[in-house]
């Protein structure tokens, strides 16, 4: 990045956003990372941040103008659970939020473009186990569906106009710095904060609802691994498979009671279950090893070992 790029992470308040934004300033420096969302974020942050609608686009426009934008990272989104509740909303945020961004790039305002797609685009006729990059996508859930159309969005936007757009097909991601909202994969990170506190959880999922997972910490470094990397390695423009591990609620159970013996888990399957029971167990992500050097760091244990490093330091045990 050179010194006149400037960063605009839309979404910094969210699950991925938190982490995203303070890494990101810690690399390119204070002044370089404008961070926004609709509220004011309730700590104080490491970047300048701007109260602003993805939606709003005359703002983002006045935002982007203001700071000299050049890249942007858009994470404000519906996610799958959320989105069966408020399915126009879902629609007009993940999609009319993702259009302004391209129109921007295509207008020449900014020069690059981060938007996460997900694992949630696969559906229950895309085979199970590590799933190809391009494979039968018949999504089940709106935030699916808007996310499949997204990635369409982007590599249209590309081949037609030369728009710099660069996406991952996330897993479920699972940090502890921050809490996920809306999601299937959320009880991934519930888990470790009410064994810590309470040891035990009820668990809306079956117990062999396995699903791909990845720790944050991989989730960033492919984040900024795809925006860093040469023009010429990024060969997929709709969104790439990225992939570390894949576990059910029951093996996640069994890591903790190694820290918690006593911990206990049961189990309340809800409607996020069906909305689980269509997405793949694991992923193959050569694509994105292939093409620019993609490799994860953390497999599933020294994720755990990580996480309750970290969570017991933060609630004192
Ligand atoms: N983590 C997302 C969700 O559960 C999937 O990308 O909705």
């Amino acid at each position: 990045m050179s010194e006149k790029n400037k960063i605009l992470v839309i979404g910094c308040n969210g699950q991925i956003g938190t982490v995203l934004t303070n890494t990101l300033s810690k690399k390119y420096g204070r002044d370089n990372v404008i961070g926004s969302d609709i509220a004011k974020p309730t700590e104080p942050t490491n970047f300048i941040f701007e109260a602003c609608s993805v939606l709003d686009k005359d703002l983002l426009l006045s935002i982007i103008k203001k700071y000299n934008i050049t890249d942007v990272y858009l994470l404000a989104a519906y996610l799958s659970a959320k989105g069966e509740n408020n399915i126009s909303k879902a629609w007009s945020l993940n999609m009319d939020g993702l259009l302004n961004i391209l129109n921007f790039a295509k207008d020449k305002l900014i020069q690059k473009i981060f938007w996460p797609s997900s694992i949630a685009v696969f559906g229950p006729t895309t085979p199970k186990v590590n799933v190809e990059q391009n494979t039968i996508m018949e999504p089940t859930t709106i935030y699916g569906v808007s996310k499949l159309a997204g990635e369409s969005l982007c590599n249209y936007y590309y081949k037609k106009f030369g728009v710099d757009v660069r996406s991952l097909r996330y897993p479920g991601l699972i940090g502890w710095q921050s809490m996920p909202g809306g999601g299937t994969t959320d009880y991934a990170v519930d888990i470790f904060h009410e064994a810590i506190k309470n040891r035990k959880y009820t668990c809306f999922l079956s117990p062999d609802r396995t699903l791909p997972m990845m720790y944050m910490a991989d989730a960033i470094k492919a984040t900024i691994g795809i925006m860093t990397a040469p023009i010429e390695k990024i060969k997929i423009r709709t969104s790439y498979n990225i992939s570390a591990f894949h576990f059910s609620p029951e093996e996640l159970a069994t890591k903790i009671e190694l820290y918690f013996p006593e911990f206990k888990i049961n189990y309340s399957p809800d409607k996020r279950d069906l909305l689980a029971s269509s997405w793949p167990n694991s992923i193959d992500d050569q694509g994105a090893r292939n093409d620019w050097g993609w490799s994860p760091n953390y497999d599933f244990n020294k994720m755990v070992d990580d996480i309750m490093l970290n969570l017991k330091k933060k609630y004192n045990q």
